[in-house]
């Protein structure tokens, strides 16, 4: 089929790959020159995985990039809106991008064409579409509007696109839901894994195909929501759960276990932390309570999941002010600056936000980070210094500090990286590490929902008790 995909942001940039990659005639449509310069010249402007691959595999064949979005509407049986839908200062989301496409493509609808929101959009969103269009004297029999969230995890998009949970396809009228299923044949009913170079599972797993769910456009606009809201509520729930631990000396590790065990609440999404950051839950969460209010519910707790992920922060300063007395001047090795691990994005990165708030606090910050220290330089106070790696960035440091969960920062040499430091102590945003072996290798150890342990605690099977000691003195 031939789509046109509006925005060549993160969403659009997978989502036409990914459609390219699947058999589809792509044309990836932007209207910002230099954008499309890039692309052309071959260049990935996400740090994805596989992303580079495809957009080399396809490019002026499947893949076309294109700055006129009525010429490609007008060629496309499909044209897919995934421009920013960026939040307001209250707290909505803003919709004028999409208004302005939807107005824009009006006059390239001459045959049946299906418009298809693939940007997190409130519900009522389609309606809206659908009116501009009308609006601008289109027939309404001659195009029809559809939602197909997207559930992709920055770091991982490709394989989420490829090998979804499930396709969520929301439609008002049997034309479009017919164009939606021919779209995601080739996952659906699952010819695309039996191509010798399609994209492997993440897992190394083979591939069951994905069920398609076929909802109102309401219902799917609200799917979107209602899931990335729970997301952030298993997150913050694990972190106020980690909060007592910390204050009855329980291990938030071993009732993270005991509850995710039971099938019907699952173990992913329960890793305590920093708190959640990213482009996608805080903004979502506060569009998601928004539109609700403005429809009657209020929903309070939303409220209660994000005043927790905002509270998880501070209890991490907390943390730093105890285990350093005094911040003043001092030296804090900083491993982590992307939201999350894999991913290069410091949108709303609580790294971004604790370290803001130590350079305030007076402290000298050096930071590593794999892949996010140009964006971050964009960002933050130049007396940030960079380091090349962990081991650097420890030397002659007061105390690390762990925030985000890159695979490699829970690799390191335990004896290097004490070594490195002026004092051994390390304080893990992202519980990394198992507090034993931290105390084994001589360090004074902080993390989330377990209680700190010591040097002096290394051999004992005291661990436990004296960590409990020390929770009844920080209470
Ligand atoms: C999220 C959703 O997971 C996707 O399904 C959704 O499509 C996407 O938002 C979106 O709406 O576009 P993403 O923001 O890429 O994806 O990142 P996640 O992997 O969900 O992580 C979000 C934040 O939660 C990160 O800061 C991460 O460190 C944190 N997190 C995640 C935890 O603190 N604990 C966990 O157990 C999981």
């Amino acid at each position: 089929m031939r789509i046109a995909i509006v925005g060549s942001g993160y969403v659009g940039l997978v989502t036409g790959a990914c459609f390219a990659d699947m058999g589809h005639e792509v044309t990836l449509v932007d209207n910002d020159p230099k954008k499309l310069a890039a692309l052309e010249a071959g260049e990935c402007p996400i740090h994805e995985k596989f992303l580079p691959e495809l957009l080399q595999r396809h490019q002026g064949n499947k893949l076309r990039y294109s700055g006129d979005l009525a010429g490609a509407a007008r060629v496309s049986d499909a044209v897919f809106i995934a421009v920013g839908t960026p939040p307001t200062d209250q707290g909505d989301a803003d919709l004028s991008y999409v208004e302005s496409v939807a107005r824009e493509i009006s006059g390239s609808i001459d045959g049946f064409k299906l418009i298809v929101e693939k940007s997190t959009v409130p519900v009522y969103t389609s309606e809206w579409v659908r009116k501009i269009i009308l609006r601008n004297g289109v027939r309404a029999e001659a195009f029809g509007v559809a939602s197909n969230p997207e559930f992709l995890r920055e770091g991982t998009a490709v394989t989420d696109f490829l090998y979804p949970d499930r396709i969520v396809v929301g439609v008002d009228d049997e034309r479009s839901a017919d164009l939606m299923r021919r779209i995601y044949a080739p996952l659906a009913n699952g010819e695309y894994y039996k191509h010798a170079d399609a994209i492997p599972h993440a897992l190394g797993e083979s591939a069951a195909p994905p069920p398609l769910l076929v909802t109102s456009t309401k219902s799917a606009e609200l799917i979107k929501h209602a899931c990335n809201a729970f997301l952030a509520m298993k997150i913050s729930f694990i972190n106020a759960v980690a909060s007592v631990c910390e204050s009855v000396g329980a291990d938030v590790g071993e009732v993270r276990r005991g509850i995710g065990l039971d099938s019907r609440i699952g173990p992913r999404f329960l890793n305590p932390g920093v708190g959640y950051g990213g482009s996608c839950f805080p903004k979502d969460l506060m569009a998601f309570r928004s539109v609700a209010r403005e429809y009657g519910y209020e929903f309070g707790l939303l409220d209660e999941v994000i005043r927790i992920n905002e509270d998880q922060r501070q209890r991490f300063l907390r943390k730093v002010r105890s285990a350093l007395w005094t911040l003043r001047g001092k030296r804090l090795a900083v491993l982590g600056l992307a939201f999350k691990g894999g991913t290069d994005d410091i949108r709303e990165s609580p790294a971004i936000l604790i370290i803001e708030q130590l350079l305030k606090e007076g402290c000298r910050v050096v930071a590593f980070d794999p892949a996010a220290m140009d964006r971050a330089k964009e960002t933050l106070s130049s007396s940030v210094e960079y380091a090349p790696d962990s081991y650097s960035a420890a030397q002659g440091a007061d105390a690390l500090l762990i925030l985000t969960e890159w695979e490699e920062f829970a690799q390191l040499d335990l004896s290097r990286l004490a070594e490195a430091l002026r004092y051994p102590i390390v304080i893990d945003g992202r519980n990394l590490y198992d507090p034993a072996t931290m105390a084994a290798h001589g360090f004074t150890y902080y993390s989330v929902g377990r209680s700190p342990v010591t040097a002096e605690e290394a051999d004992a099977p005291v661990v436990q008790a004296g960590g409990r000691r020390r929770a009844e003195k920080h209470a």
